[in-house]
């Protein structure tokens, strides 16, 4: 070959891997499997130390930045890293202080303490400690499983390798944030797209060395497992861990009262601008450690805690075009397609116009001038029209009255609210509708529900349109040669592929009823009838037995779920999938948690008002000790708990199917406590 033929593919190559880099850590997305990304750096390297006249200052040899490789060792957290909720407003943080009142069953006077900390915008990591001493760390992961780059956090200066200190706990998990000053990112600008991308490319570095080069900080704010700490809330553990050496955020607080939260909040956002790290909003935590292990957890997220961000970053650009996007339950989302712009850093050219209401309300047309805003990771929206800026001949926008796969859609009238949705949806026609399948085998493969490594949206989009799958079972028959032989694959690449999805045949029962979509069933209802029905073919079942008001009793689902599952069960198409999906998927029982809890097999019903507790901490209760809670009398319970003004009925019920009738005391009884 000639030189200049070399040189040619030399650099076509580095343009590859720039882009799969840019990808990745702008948009945090995988276009190759970790093996193609390899293999082709693995050949640039070798070009370069074969032909001594190839040189590029953009080759991955030169930059420290490169994409890190996912060969780390997969470690369970031995208590998950949650995520937070979000507040954006006073009113969001009134409701979560009202939330956590009536939870705890409060008076509204009540003084609930937070310790107020801004939140760092970079990565989280867990750092176990044995007997002082630093020995393993975790990155954040999905939250259950992280992966090992304790090589990597050892090249962290901020992070003690043995703390001596006597009051140190026994063993401990200290999690918190792994991030890189405002000036050291200075010198790594051109490398990436803001200090968040840069501090997390350089933690998951396959060499150790390559993370030493970047000046990463760490600041500890709270922690997992642990055996003797002595700490009663979250300032007091706060003041620990700065006496133990560890970096603590030197702008936390402790404060009551939601006005006084407000206050803080902007003191802190003025002063944002000047710090030398991005916060991207203050984190309120309850005190109180008694207090919190009361109010537990939502789904992933602790109900003592939340995120309140600040607003975001704006910026005017164009609307080129308005696309119609149908989303997984069938709803159509307007998107305006802008003149790409940067807003704190990343590129944006999508926005979202939320509904039909919404653009009639502002009247966005296409070729409109907007401002656009952008906070944390929540989608871009078009927050504002220039009125003045458009052009005579610009046209109101109609907005389509039918799903692109030729159906009319509907707006559908809500009976609490009493009004029509703002919403307008494809009729719920599941799998029946090719736009909806396209995006229910998005969700089936996607993070919470089946978590197939390497088939993300993209790839699924790709599939969609070659008609390579249609259907869920599709996944797992797929065609591996013709997928071979598609640009940008190869052999390797498709048995990567294989390889992930062989992985994940194997599923839990509720990770398996939240990727099938239905509509209403999110992670937290789908745990729910995992533990009702026990197994796949009681599930399954269900459609035979047509006994769908029995759902009723399981607490948590309404109507509004019961009908949304009758719907899904009615239609033949859902049936053959299960049927086809229950032979190449091995779907496991609902695993009975803590199943030797002090009220073991045992269903509870409340009516009235108990003393100090609400009914949510008494479900939370009777469920941590392996009880179930019903929502209405029948046979299948054994304890109606009585409180204040009880329902008469409930309680003749009960009488009559000879059902025991307990009160708050004799409950509390039963898990060896008193009111
Ligand atoms: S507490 C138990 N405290 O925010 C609640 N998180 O959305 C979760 N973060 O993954 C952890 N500053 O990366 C906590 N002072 C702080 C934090 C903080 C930043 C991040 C962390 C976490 C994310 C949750």
């Amino acid at each position: 070959m000639k030189k200049k033929e070399i040189t040619k593919q030399y650099l076509q190559k580095i343009k590859l891997i720039n882009k799969f880099n840019k990808f990745y850590f702008d948009k945090n997305k995988s276009l190759v499997s970790d093996k193609v990304y390899d293999d082709l750096k693995k050949e640039i390297i070798t070009l370069e130390s074969s032909y001594i006249f190839l040189k590029s200052n953009k080759s991955p040899s030169q930059i420290v930045g490169h994409r890190p490789s996912k060969n780390f060792k997969k470690v369970l957290h031995k208590i998950p890293m949650l995520s937070l909720s979000n507040a954006f407003s006073e009113e969001d943080l009134i409701n979560f202080e009202k939330k956590i009142i009536n939870f705890l069953s409060k008076k509204n006077d009540f003084k609930i303490f937070y310790s107020a900390e801004p939140k760092i915008d970079g990565i989280s990591a867990s750092l176990t400690y044995k007997k002082g001493k630093f020995v393993r760390g975790l990155s954040r992961g999905d939250g259950k499983e992280g992966e090992e780059i304790t090589d990597n956090l050892y090249t962290i200066s901020d992070i003690p390798k043995k703390i001596t200190s006597k009051d140190f706990p026994q063993e401990i998990d200290i999690r918190g944030e792994v991030f890189i000053q405002n000036s050291d990112f200075e010198h790594l600008k051109d490398k990436f797209a803001n200090p968040r991308n840069a501090a997390s490319g350089s933690l998951r570095q396959k060499n150790s060395e390559d993370t030493k080069k970047i000046p990463l900080k760490f600041i500890a704010y709270t922690f997992g497992f642990e055996s003797g700490l002595k700490a009663v809330n979250q300032f007091d553990f706060l003041k620990k861990l700065d006496e133990w050496g560890f970096k603590i955020n030197p702008l936390n607080k402790l404060i009551s009262g939601v006005k006084n939260l407000i206050t803080n909040y902007i003191e802190i956002e003025k002063k944002r601008a000047n710090l030398d790290f991005d916060i991207d909003g203050i984190v309120y935590k309850v005190n109180d450690f008694a207090l919190q292990k009361r109010l537990g957890n939502v789904a992933n997220a602790p109900r003592w805690a939340v995120a309140h961000k600040f607003s975001s970053n704006k910026a005017v650009s164009q609307i080129k075009d308005i696309e119609i996007q149908i989303g997984r339950t069938g709803a159509l989302t307007p998107v305006a397609k802008i003149k790409p712009i940067n807003i704190g850093g990343v590129q944006v050219s999508n926005a979202t116009l939320h509904n039909e209401d919404e653009i009639i309300r502002k009247d966005i047309r296409i070729g409109d001038t907007v401002t656009v805003e952008r906070a944390g990771d929540v989608i871009p929206h078009v927050i504002s029209v220039d009125v003045l800026k458009r052009k005579n001949t610009s046209k109101k926008f109609i907005f389509p009255k039918k799903c692109p796969c030729g159906y009319e859609t509907i707006k559908e009238f809500n009976k609490i609210t009493k009004k029509f949705d703002a919403v307008r949806r494809c009729p719920d026609r599941g799998f029946e509708c090719n736009r909806i399948a396209k995006e229910k085998l998005k969700h089936f493969v996607s993070k919470e529900a089946f978590n197939i490594d390497g088939f993300g949206k993209k790839i699924v989009e790709k599939f969609c349109e070659l008609s390579l799958i249609k259907l869920p079972q599709d996944i797992f028959k797929l065609d591996y040669d013709r997928i071979e032989k598609l640009d940008g694959w190869g052999k390797l690449s498709a048995d990567n592929l294989r390889y992930s999805i062989d992985e994940k045949k194997k599923i839990s029962l509720e990770r398996f009823i939240y990727s099938l979509g239905i509509r209403h069933i999110g992670l937290e209802n789908a745990k729910l009838l995992a533990r009702n029905f026990g197994s796949f073919q009681n599930f399954k079942t269900l459609s035979k037995k047509n006994n769908y008001s029995d759902l009723l009793n399981v607490d948590g689902i309404g109507e509004t779920q019961l009908v949304s599952i009758k719907n899904f069960f009615s239609k033949n198409i859902n049936i053959k999938i299960l049927n086809e999906l229950d032979k190449v998927l091995n779907i496991q029982d609902a695993k009975v948690v803590n199943a030797e809890g002090l009220l073991r097999d045992k269903s509870f019903l409340v009516t009235g008002k108990l003393k100090n507790i609400s009914r949510a901490e008494v479900k939370s209760l009777i469920e941590e000790n392996s009880g179930i809670t019903v929502s209405s009398v029948s046979k299948k319970l054994n304890y109606l708990i009585t409180g204040e003004k009880p329902t008469k009925k409930k309680i003749e019920s009960a009488k009559a199917l000879k059902i025991k009738i307990i009160d708050q005391d004799e409950f509390l009884r039963m898990l060896n406590k008193t009111s």
